[in-house]
Protein backbone atom coordinates (compact mmCIF):
# COMPACT_ATOMS: atom_id res chain seq x y z
CA UNK A 1 0.00 0.00 0.00
CA UNK A 2 1.38 3.47 -1.03
CA UNK A 3 0.49 6.89 1.17
CA UNK A 4 0.33 9.73 -0.49
CA UNK A 5 -0.28 12.77 1.93
CA UNK A 6 -1.51 16.26 0.03
CA UNK A 7 -2.40 19.80 1.07
CA UNK A 8 -5.05 19.69 -2.10
CA UNK A 9 -8.44 20.14 -1.49
CA UNK A 10 -10.21 16.91 -1.74
CA UNK A 11 -12.77 17.40 -4.10
CA UNK A 12 -9.31 17.81 -6.65
CA UNK A 13 -7.92 14.63 -5.89
CA UNK A 14 -8.60 11.67 -8.18
CA UNK A 15 -9.35 8.20 -6.43
CA UNK A 16 -12.13 5.33 -6.66
CA UNK A 17 -13.82 5.80 -3.43
CA UNK A 18 -13.76 8.68 -0.66
CA UNK A 19 -13.83 7.41 3.11
CA UNK A 20 -15.33 9.97 5.53
CA UNK A 21 -14.71 9.78 8.52
CA UNK A 22 -18.21 11.07 10.89
CA UNK A 23 -17.66 12.82 13.45
CA UNK A 24 -19.60 12.41 16.65
CA UNK A 25 -22.86 11.08 14.73
CA UNK A 26 -22.66 14.59 12.96
CA UNK A 27 -24.01 14.59 9.35
CA UNK A 28 -24.22 18.41 9.37
CA UNK A 29 -20.66 18.40 8.93
CA UNK A 30 -19.67 19.98 5.40
CA UNK A 31 -17.97 16.21 4.33
CA UNK A 32 -21.09 14.58 4.81
CA UNK A 33 -22.67 15.34 1.15
CA UNK A 34 -25.23 12.84 1.28
CA UNK A 35 -26.88 13.17 4.43
CA UNK A 36 -30.87 12.53 2.99
CA UNK A 37 -29.93 9.02 1.84
CA UNK A 38 -27.49 7.81 4.44
CA UNK A 39 -30.32 8.97 6.94
CA UNK A 40 -33.18 6.86 4.49
CA UNK A 41 -30.55 3.46 4.98
CA UNK A 42 -30.10 3.81 8.78
CA UNK A 43 -26.73 5.22 8.86
CA UNK A 44 -26.39 7.52 12.57
CA UNK A 45 -23.20 7.53 12.64
CA UNK A 46 -22.07 5.88 15.39
CA UNK A 47 -18.59 4.37 16.41
CA UNK A 48 -17.45 1.66 13.51
CA UNK A 49 -20.92 1.81 11.75
CA UNK A 50 -20.03 1.28 8.07
CA UNK A 51 -22.00 2.74 5.05
CA UNK A 52 -21.12 2.29 1.90
CA UNK A 53 -22.46 3.87 -1.15
CA UNK A 54 -20.91 2.58 -3.76
CA UNK A 55 -22.74 4.15 -6.77
CA UNK A 56 -21.64 7.40 -5.56
CA UNK A 57 -17.88 5.94 -4.65
CA UNK A 58 -17.71 7.62 -0.98
CA UNK A 59 -17.73 4.74 2.12
CA UNK A 60 -19.06 6.36 5.66
CA UNK A 61 -17.93 5.53 8.88
CA UNK A 62 -18.57 6.82 12.02
CA UNK A 63 -16.17 7.33 14.73
CA UNK A 64 -17.08 8.86 18.47
CA UNK A 65 -14.53 11.57 18.78
CA UNK A 66 -11.40 13.10 16.63
CA UNK A 67 -8.98 11.47 19.27
CA UNK A 68 -6.63 9.23 17.42
CA UNK A 69 -7.71 6.22 19.05
CA UNK A 70 -11.14 6.86 17.60
CA UNK A 71 -10.13 7.56 14.64
CA UNK A 72 -8.08 4.74 14.18
CA UNK A 73 -9.65 2.18 14.77
CA UNK A 74 -12.98 3.70 12.82
CA UNK A 75 -10.86 4.09 9.67
CA UNK A 76 -9.19 0.05 10.24
CA UNK A 77 -13.21 -1.10 10.58
CA UNK A 78 -13.82 1.18 7.09
CA UNK A 79 -10.92 -0.60 5.30
CA UNK A 80 -11.61 -4.42 6.69
CA UNK A 81 -15.08 -3.71 5.43
CA UNK A 82 -13.51 -3.07 1.54
CA UNK A 83 -11.73 -6.32 2.00
CA UNK A 84 -13.52 -8.23 -0.95
CA UNK A 85 -14.28 -5.06 -3.59
CA UNK A 86 -11.93 -3.87 -6.08
CA UNK A 87 -11.29 -0.27 -5.11
CA UNK A 88 -7.77 0.49 -5.56
CA UNK A 89 -7.27 4.32 -4.96
CA UNK A 90 -8.72 5.38 -2.04
CA UNK A 91 -8.77 9.20 -0.73
CA UNK A 92 -9.64 10.31 3.10
CA UNK A 93 -9.67 14.41 4.42
CA UNK A 94 -7.64 13.95 7.40
CA UNK A 95 -9.06 16.16 10.50
CA UNK A 96 -6.14 17.85 12.25
CA UNK A 97 -7.38 19.12 15.67
CA UNK A 98 -4.16 21.35 15.67
CA UNK A 99 -1.92 21.60 12.31
CA UNK A 100 1.55 20.38 14.62
CA UNK A 101 -0.65 17.62 16.16
CA UNK A 102 -0.01 14.92 14.01
CA UNK A 103 -1.29 11.80 16.01
CA UNK A 104 -4.61 12.18 14.13
CA UNK A 105 -2.65 11.42 10.77
CA UNK A 106 -0.60 8.82 12.61
CA UNK A 107 -3.78 6.96 13.59
CA UNK A 108 -5.69 6.95 10.45
CA UNK A 109 -2.58 5.53 8.73
CA UNK A 110 -2.00 2.87 11.48
CA UNK A 111 -5.98 1.99 11.66
CA UNK A 112 -5.37 1.54 7.76
CA UNK A 113 -2.55 -0.71 7.54
CA UNK A 114 -3.57 -2.97 10.83
CA UNK A 115 -7.36 -2.94 9.52
CA UNK A 116 -6.00 -4.52 5.74
CA UNK A 117 -4.15 -7.12 7.47
CA UNK A 118 -5.62 -10.65 7.00
CA UNK A 119 -3.75 -13.46 7.54
CA UNK A 120 -3.91 -16.60 4.30
CA UNK A 121 -0.28 -18.83 4.73
CA UNK A 122 -2.22 -21.40 4.93
CA UNK A 123 -5.26 -21.18 2.31
CA UNK A 124 -5.07 -22.31 -0.99
CA UNK A 125 -7.14 -19.42 -2.25
CA UNK A 126 -5.59 -15.91 -1.70
CA UNK A 127 -8.05 -12.86 -1.83
CA UNK A 128 -5.63 -10.29 -3.86
CA UNK A 129 -5.64 -7.13 -1.80
CA UNK A 130 -6.87 -4.71 -3.91
CA UNK A 131 -6.40 -1.22 -1.94
CA UNK A 132 -3.13 0.42 -3.35
CA UNK A 133 -2.79 3.78 -3.57
CA UNK A 134 -4.01 5.92 -0.34
CA UNK A 135 -4.17 9.71 -0.65
CA UNK A 136 -4.54 11.68 2.42
CA UNK A 137 -5.83 15.49 1.80
CA UNK A 138 -4.36 18.03 4.50
CA UNK A 139 -6.48 21.02 3.39
CA UNK A 140 -5.36 23.86 5.74
CA UNK A 141 -7.06 23.50 9.35
CA UNK A 142 -7.87 26.36 10.98
CA UNK A 143 -6.34 29.21 8.47
CA UNK A 144 -2.74 27.28 9.94
CA UNK A 145 0.32 26.43 7.63
CA UNK A 146 0.41 22.69 8.32
CA UNK A 147 4.10 20.79 8.44
CA UNK A 148 4.26 18.93 5.72
CA UNK A 149 7.34 17.43 7.13
CA UNK A 150 6.22 16.29 10.32
CA UNK A 151 2.93 14.79 8.71
CA UNK A 152 5.44 12.89 5.79
CA UNK A 153 7.50 11.59 9.66
CA UNK A 154 4.11 10.72 11.17
CA UNK A 155 3.15 8.42 8.25
CA UNK A 156 6.64 7.04 8.25
CA UNK A 157 6.57 6.28 11.78
CA UNK A 158 2.81 4.93 11.45
CA UNK A 159 3.93 2.63 8.78
CA UNK A 160 6.78 0.81 10.90
CA UNK A 161 4.94 0.51 13.73
CA UNK A 162 2.07 -1.05 11.85
CA UNK A 163 4.04 -3.17 10.10
CA UNK A 164 5.82 -4.32 12.95
CA UNK A 165 2.17 -5.47 14.48
CA UNK A 166 1.35 -7.18 11.73
CA UNK A 167 4.98 -8.83 11.33
CA UNK A 168 4.04 -9.85 15.06
CA UNK A 169 0.53 -10.84 14.20
CA UNK A 170 2.36 -13.01 11.29
CA UNK A 171 4.33 -15.37 14.01
CA UNK A 172 1.57 -15.77 16.28
CA UNK A 173 -0.77 -16.82 13.81
CA UNK A 174 1.51 -19.55 12.28
CA UNK A 175 0.90 -22.70 13.29
CA UNK A 176 2.84 -24.37 16.28
CA UNK A 177 4.38 -26.99 14.18
CA UNK A 178 5.58 -24.27 11.81
CA UNK A 179 6.91 -21.90 14.37
CA UNK A 180 8.67 -23.39 16.96
CA UNK A 181 11.77 -22.65 19.14
CA UNK A 182 14.68 -22.71 16.54
CA UNK A 183 12.08 -21.07 13.83
CA UNK A 184 11.86 -18.09 16.03
CA UNK A 185 15.71 -18.10 16.57
CA UNK A 186 15.54 -18.47 13.03
CA UNK A 187 13.51 -15.73 12.52
CA UNK A 188 14.87 -12.93 14.93
CA UNK A 189 18.46 -13.37 13.06
CA UNK A 190 16.66 -12.68 9.49
CA UNK A 191 15.27 -9.81 11.90
CA UNK A 192 19.05 -8.75 13.23
CA UNK A 193 19.98 -9.03 9.98
CA UNK A 194 17.93 -6.81 7.87
CA UNK A 195 17.74 -4.46 10.46
CA UNK A 196 21.27 -3.66 11.79
CA UNK A 197 20.74 -5.39 14.95
CA UNK A 198 23.41 -7.43 17.12
CA UNK A 199 21.67 -11.22 17.80
CA UNK A 200 22.84 -14.03 20.06
CA UNK A 201 20.94 -17.35 20.18
CA UNK A 202 21.36 -19.83 23.74
CA UNK A 203 21.05 -23.29 22.89
CA UNK A 204 20.56 -26.15 25.82
CA UNK A 205 24.04 -26.28 26.12
CA UNK A 206 24.28 -22.47 27.05
CA UNK A 207 21.35 -22.76 28.74
CA UNK A 208 22.91 -25.65 30.80
CA UNK A 209 25.87 -23.58 31.25
CA UNK A 210 23.71 -20.48 32.66
CA UNK A 211 21.75 -22.43 35.08
CA UNK A 212 18.45 -21.74 33.36
CA UNK A 213 17.06 -25.07 34.88
CA UNK A 214 13.38 -23.84 35.41
CA UNK A 215 13.24 -23.31 31.69
CA UNK A 216 14.96 -26.53 30.24
CA UNK A 217 12.78 -28.58 32.49
CA UNK A 218 9.67 -26.57 30.77
CA UNK A 219 11.09 -27.55 27.48
CA UNK A 220 12.09 -31.49 28.54
CA UNK A 221 9.79 -33.12 27.10
CA UNK A 222 9.43 -31.44 23.48
CA UNK A 223 10.84 -32.27 20.68
CA UNK A 224 11.66 -28.91 19.55
CA UNK A 225 14.65 -27.68 21.06
CA UNK A 226 14.41 -24.89 23.26
CA UNK A 227 15.97 -21.27 22.64
CA UNK A 228 16.76 -18.43 24.04
CA UNK A 229 17.01 -15.19 21.60
CA UNK A 230 18.80 -11.70 22.75
CA UNK A 231 18.71 -8.99 20.06
CA UNK A 232 20.25 -5.46 20.85
CA UNK A 233 19.64 -2.47 19.05
CA UNK A 234 22.76 -0.11 20.25
CA UNK A 235 22.79 3.57 18.73
CA UNK A 236 25.41 5.99 20.02
CA UNK A 237 24.45 7.82 22.85
CA UNK A 238 21.49 6.35 23.71
CA UNK A 239 19.30 8.38 25.82
CA UNK A 240 18.23 5.11 28.24
CA UNK A 241 18.77 1.26 27.95
CA UNK A 242 15.54 -0.37 27.82
CA UNK A 243 15.08 -4.44 28.41
CA UNK A 244 12.14 -6.29 27.30
CA UNK A 245 11.52 -10.45 27.87
CA UNK A 246 8.56 -12.07 25.99
CA UNK A 247 7.13 -15.35 27.07
CA UNK A 248 7.89 -17.36 23.82
CA UNK A 249 5.78 -20.45 24.62
CA UNK A 250 5.17 -21.59 20.67
CA UNK A 251 2.72 -24.19 22.05
CA UNK A 252 1.10 -24.73 25.53
CA UNK A 253 -0.80 -27.91 26.03
CA UNK A 254 -0.09 -27.55 29.93
CA UNK A 255 2.46 -30.12 30.39
CA UNK A 256 1.30 -33.10 32.69
CA UNK A 257 -1.09 -31.13 34.33
CA UNK A 258 -2.80 -31.21 30.53
CA UNK A 259 -5.27 -28.47 29.25
CA UNK A 260 -8.94 -29.78 28.99
CA UNK A 261 -9.77 -29.87 24.98
CA UNK A 262 -11.14 -26.58 24.47
CA UNK A 263 -8.94 -24.65 26.66
CA UNK A 264 -5.90 -26.05 24.38
CA UNK A 265 -6.66 -24.82 20.73
CA UNK A 266 -5.24 -21.43 20.22
CA UNK A 267 -2.72 -21.86 22.90
CA UNK A 268 -0.12 -21.55 19.20
CA UNK A 269 -0.72 -17.96 21.04
CA UNK A 270 1.51 -18.63 23.68
CA UNK A 271 4.05 -17.28 22.06
CA UNK A 272 2.83 -13.41 21.16
CA UNK A 273 4.97 -11.93 24.16
CA UNK A 274 8.29 -13.25 22.18
CA UNK A 275 6.74 -12.27 18.97
CA UNK A 276 6.07 -9.24 20.19
CA UNK A 277 9.14 -8.47 21.88
CA UNK A 278 10.05 -9.43 17.52
CA UNK A 279 7.99 -7.15 16.30
CA UNK A 280 9.71 -4.25 18.93
CA UNK A 281 13.18 -4.62 17.87
CA UNK A 282 11.85 -4.36 14.51
CA UNK A 283 10.40 -0.93 14.75
CA UNK A 284 12.71 0.64 17.40
CA UNK A 285 15.49 -0.51 14.62
CA UNK A 286 13.66 1.22 11.72
CA UNK A 287 12.73 4.32 13.49
CA UNK A 288 16.41 3.98 14.56
CA UNK A 289 15.67 5.85 17.84
CA UNK A 290 18.35 6.97 19.99
CA UNK A 291 17.65 4.07 22.86
CA UNK A 292 19.40 1.72 23.89
CA UNK A 293 16.84 -1.54 23.63
CA UNK A 294 17.07 -5.15 24.34
CA UNK A 295 15.11 -7.92 23.42
CA UNK A 296 14.89 -11.39 25.00
CA UNK A 297 12.73 -14.37 24.59
CA UNK A 298 12.79 -17.52 26.14
CA UNK A 299 11.37 -19.79 23.20
CA UNK A 300 9.89 -23.04 24.31
CA UNK A 301 7.43 -25.51 23.87
CA UNK A 302 5.58 -26.75 26.99
CA UNK A 303 4.48 -30.74 26.13
CA UNK A 304 4.05 -33.66 27.61
CA UNK A 305 5.63 -37.00 27.40
CA UNK A 306 7.90 -39.75 29.25
CA UNK A 307 10.44 -37.24 29.93
CA UNK A 308 8.39 -34.06 31.13
CA UNK A 309 8.81 -32.49 33.83
CA UNK A 310 6.20 -33.08 36.78
CA UNK A 311 3.67 -31.55 39.69
CA UNK A 312 5.79 -32.33 42.34
CA UNK A 313 9.24 -31.91 41.03
CA UNK A 314 12.04 -29.39 42.80
CA UNK A 315 13.35 -26.68 39.92
CA UNK A 316 16.41 -24.41 40.85
CA UNK A 317 16.14 -21.52 39.19
CA UNK A 318 19.02 -19.53 37.82
CA UNK A 319 18.69 -16.78 40.56
CA UNK A 320 19.27 -20.14 42.97
CA UNK A 321 15.87 -19.72 44.27
CA UNK A 322 13.69 -23.22 44.29
CA UNK A 323 10.70 -23.77 42.72
CA UNK A 324 7.83 -26.67 43.72
CA UNK A 325 6.14 -27.64 40.56
CA UNK A 326 2.17 -28.33 41.29
CA UNK A 327 1.55 -27.57 37.79
CA UNK A 328 3.09 -28.00 34.89
CA UNK A 329 0.67 -25.50 33.15
CA UNK A 330 1.77 -22.58 35.02
CA UNK A 331 4.93 -22.57 32.78
CA UNK A 332 5.46 -18.95 31.56
CA UNK A 333 6.50 -18.12 34.46
CA UNK A 334 9.40 -20.81 34.91
CA UNK A 335 10.87 -19.60 31.27
CA UNK A 336 10.10 -16.16 32.02
CA UNK A 337 11.64 -16.33 36.23
CA UNK A 338 15.24 -17.67 34.39
CA UNK A 339 15.15 -15.24 31.07
CA UNK A 340 14.28 -12.39 33.62
CA UNK A 341 17.85 -13.58 35.32
CA UNK A 342 19.17 -13.63 32.25
CA UNK A 343 18.46 -10.02 31.01
CA UNK A 344 19.27 -8.99 34.52
CA UNK A 345 22.76 -10.25 34.54
CA UNK A 346 23.37 -9.38 30.78
CA UNK A 347 22.22 -5.76 31.26
CA UNK A 348 21.42 -3.00 33.61
CA UNK A 349 18.87 -1.29 32.07
CA UNK A 350 16.69 1.95 33.32
CA UNK A 351 13.53 0.43 32.27
CA UNK A 352 12.63 -3.70 32.22
CA UNK A 353 9.59 -5.08 30.91
CA UNK A 354 8.11 -8.18 30.41
CA UNK A 355 5.37 -9.22 28.13
CA UNK A 356 3.97 -12.54 28.50
CA UNK A 357 0.13 -14.49 27.92
CA UNK A 358 0.76 -15.42 31.52
CA UNK A 359 -2.43 -16.44 32.79
CA UNK A 360 -6.32 -17.10 32.00
CA UNK A 361 -7.49 -15.20 35.44
CA UNK A 362 -6.32 -12.00 33.63
CA UNK A 363 -8.51 -12.75 30.89
CA UNK A 364 -11.06 -13.66 33.30
CA UNK A 365 -10.57 -10.25 35.13
CA UNK A 366 -10.29 -7.83 32.87
CA UNK A 367 -11.67 -9.16 29.61
CA UNK A 368 -10.38 -10.01 26.56
CA UNK A 369 -9.69 -6.38 25.53
CA UNK A 370 -7.14 -5.39 27.68
CA UNK A 371 -3.64 -5.91 29.31
CA UNK A 372 -2.76 -6.12 33.27
CA UNK A 373 0.44 -3.86 34.30
CA UNK A 374 2.09 -4.80 37.49
CA UNK A 375 4.82 -3.97 39.45
CA UNK A 376 6.83 -3.09 42.63
CA UNK A 377 6.58 0.72 41.84
CA UNK A 378 4.56 3.18 40.18
CA UNK A 379 6.59 4.84 37.83
CA UNK A 380 7.47 1.88 35.43
CA UNK A 381 3.56 0.96 35.52
CA UNK A 382 2.43 4.48 34.61
CA UNK A 383 4.76 4.50 31.84
CA UNK A 384 2.95 1.26 30.43
CA UNK A 385 -0.21 2.37 31.20
CA UNK A 386 -0.04 6.04 29.37
CA UNK A 387 1.42 4.75 26.42
CA UNK A 388 -0.96 2.27 26.17
CA UNK A 389 -4.18 3.88 26.43
CA UNK A 390 -3.03 7.67 25.97
CA UNK A 391 -1.26 6.92 22.74
CA UNK A 392 -0.84 3.82 21.35
CA UNK A 393 -4.86 2.73 21.13
CA UNK A 394 -4.23 -0.56 22.89
CA UNK A 395 -5.95 -1.13 26.48
CA UNK A 396 -3.82 -1.56 29.51
CA UNK A 397 -5.28 -1.52 33.41
CA UNK A 398 -3.24 -1.42 36.59
CA UNK A 399 -3.15 -4.73 38.87
CA UNK A 400 -1.97 -4.29 42.56
CA UNK A 401 0.52 -6.36 44.29
CA UNK A 402 -0.30 -6.93 47.64
CA UNK A 403 1.58 -9.15 50.76
CA UNK A 404 -1.74 -11.30 51.45
CA UNK A 405 -1.51 -12.32 48.00
CA UNK A 406 2.37 -12.84 47.85
CA UNK A 407 1.79 -15.79 50.47
CA UNK A 408 -0.37 -17.32 48.52
CA UNK A 409 3.07 -18.67 46.94
CA UNK A 410 4.24 -20.07 49.61
CA UNK A 411 5.63 -24.09 49.18
CA UNK A 412 5.85 -26.20 52.32
CA UNK A 413 9.24 -27.89 50.59
CA UNK A 414 10.39 -24.97 48.48
CA UNK A 415 11.21 -21.12 48.54
CA UNK A 416 7.54 -21.15 46.59
CA UNK A 417 5.28 -22.60 44.24
CA UNK A 418 4.92 -22.23 41.18
CA UNK A 419 0.99 -21.66 41.39
CA UNK A 420 -0.50 -19.65 44.48
CA UNK A 421 -3.21 -21.96 47.06
CA UNK A 422 -5.92 -19.63 46.40
CA UNK A 423 -8.29 -19.52 43.55
CA UNK A 424 -8.29 -16.00 43.33
CA UNK A 425 -6.11 -13.18 41.79
CA UNK A 426 -4.16 -15.58 39.33
CA UNK A 427 -3.02 -12.61 37.31
CA UNK A 428 -1.52 -10.61 40.45
CA UNK A 429 -0.01 -14.14 41.93
CA UNK A 430 1.55 -15.01 38.50
CA UNK A 431 3.31 -11.42 38.38
CA UNK A 432 4.01 -11.48 42.16
CA UNK A 433 5.97 -15.17 41.13
CA UNK A 434 7.62 -12.98 38.16
CA UNK A 435 8.90 -10.29 41.19
CA UNK A 436 10.89 -13.16 43.04
CA UNK A 437 13.09 -12.87 40.06
CA UNK A 438 14.27 -8.95 39.78
CA UNK A 439 16.90 -8.46 41.88
CA UNK A 440 17.77 -5.25 43.93
CA UNK A 441 19.12 -2.66 40.73
CA UNK A 442 15.38 -3.77 38.99
CA UNK A 443 13.52 -3.88 41.47
CA UNK A 444 11.60 -0.03 41.35
CA UNK A 445 12.53 -0.31 36.91
CA UNK A 446 10.49 -3.25 36.39
CA UNK A 447 6.61 -3.96 35.05
CA UNK A 448 5.20 -6.85 34.20
CA UNK A 449 2.56 -6.87 31.13
CA UNK A 450 0.07 -9.72 31.43
CA UNK A 451 -1.17 -10.05 27.40
CA UNK A 452 -3.17 -13.21 27.67
CA UNK A 453 -6.38 -10.95 27.14
CA UNK A 454 -5.87 -8.91 23.39
CA UNK A 455 -3.10 -11.10 22.51
CA UNK A 456 -4.99 -13.84 20.63
CA UNK A 457 -8.97 -12.92 20.08
CA UNK A 458 -11.47 -14.98 17.86
CA UNK A 459 -13.06 -12.53 16.80
CA UNK A 460 -12.31 -8.14 14.87
CA UNK A 461 -12.59 -6.03 17.27
CA UNK A 462 -11.30 -2.16 16.53
CA UNK A 463 -7.91 -2.48 14.70
CA UNK A 464 -7.25 -6.06 15.33
CA UNK A 465 -8.60 -8.83 13.02
CA UNK A 466 -10.07 -12.11 13.88
CA UNK A 467 -6.49 -14.42 15.51
CA UNK A 468 -3.28 -12.48 16.69
CA UNK A 469 -3.45 -8.79 17.35
CA UNK A 470 0.22 -8.16 17.82
CA UNK A 471 -0.85 -6.94 21.60
CA UNK A 472 2.20 -4.99 23.09
CA UNK A 473 4.11 -4.17 19.83
CA UNK A 474 2.43 -0.73 19.53
CA UNK A 475 2.53 0.09 23.58
CA UNK A 476 6.02 -0.62 23.96
CA UNK A 477 6.83 1.15 20.85
CA UNK A 478 5.46 4.60 21.95
CA UNK A 479 6.87 3.94 25.30
CA UNK A 480 10.48 3.94 23.73
CA UNK A 481 9.77 6.80 21.67
CA UNK A 482 8.84 8.70 24.56
CA UNK A 483 12.23 7.73 26.59
CA UNK A 484 13.74 8.45 23.40
CA UNK A 485 12.59 12.43 23.81
CA UNK A 486 13.62 12.59 26.98
CA UNK A 487 9.96 11.82 28.39
CA UNK A 488 10.47 8.74 30.30
CA UNK A 489 8.80 9.34 33.34
N1 LIG B 1 -0.65 -19.77 28.59
C1 LIG B 1 -1.46 -19.90 29.73
C2 LIG B 1 -2.30 -18.65 30.03
C3 LIG B 1 -3.35 -18.27 29.02
C4 LIG B 1 -4.65 -18.65 29.20
C5 LIG B 1 -3.03 -17.48 27.96
C6 LIG B 1 -5.61 -18.26 28.28
C7 LIG B 1 -3.98 -17.09 27.05
C8 LIG B 1 -5.27 -17.47 27.22
C9 LIG B 1 -0.60 -20.17 30.97
O1 LIG B 1 0.58 -20.86 30.74
C10 LIG B 1 -1.43 -21.00 31.88
O2 LIG B 1 -1.83 -22.05 31.52
N2 LIG B 1 -1.68 -20.46 33.06
C11 LIG B 1 -2.50 -21.12 34.02
C12 LIG B 1 -1.89 -20.86 35.37
C13 LIG B 1 -2.48 -21.66 36.46
C14 LIG B 1 -2.16 -23.13 36.30
C15 LIG B 1 -1.93 -21.15 37.78
C16 LIG B 1 -3.90 -20.55 33.94
O3 LIG B 1 -4.06 -19.37 33.70
O4 LIG B 1 -4.84 -21.32 34.11
ZN1 LIG C 1 0.30 -22.99 30.70
ZN1 LIG D 1 1.42 -20.62 28.84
Amino acid sequence: MNFKVMTEKLNKIKADLEIIIVIEKNLEHVFVQDKKILEKVGFTGKHEEVCLLAEYSRLYVGSESIKSPDVRSAIAVAIRSLSSTKFANVKIASYMSHPKCTAVLRGMVEGIILGAYHFDTYKSKKEKQALKNIIISLEEYHGHELDLESCQRAVINAKIGADATNYTRDIVNTAPDDCYPVVMAKMAKKLAKKNNLSCTILKPKELKKENMNALLAVARASRHEPRVIHLVHKPENPKAVISIVGKGLTYDSGGLSLKPADYMVTMKADKSGGAAVLGIMQAVAKMNLPVEVHGFVGAVENMIGGDAYKPDDVLVAKNGKTIEVRNTDAEGRLVLADVLCYAQQEVKSHYLFDMATLTGACVVGVGHYTSGVMGNSKMPVEMVLNAANKISGELATKLDFNRYLGKSLKSEVADMSNISNTRYGGGITGGMFLSEFIDEDHKDRWAHIDIAGPAFVEHAWGENPSGASGAGVRMMLRLIEKVSRGEGH
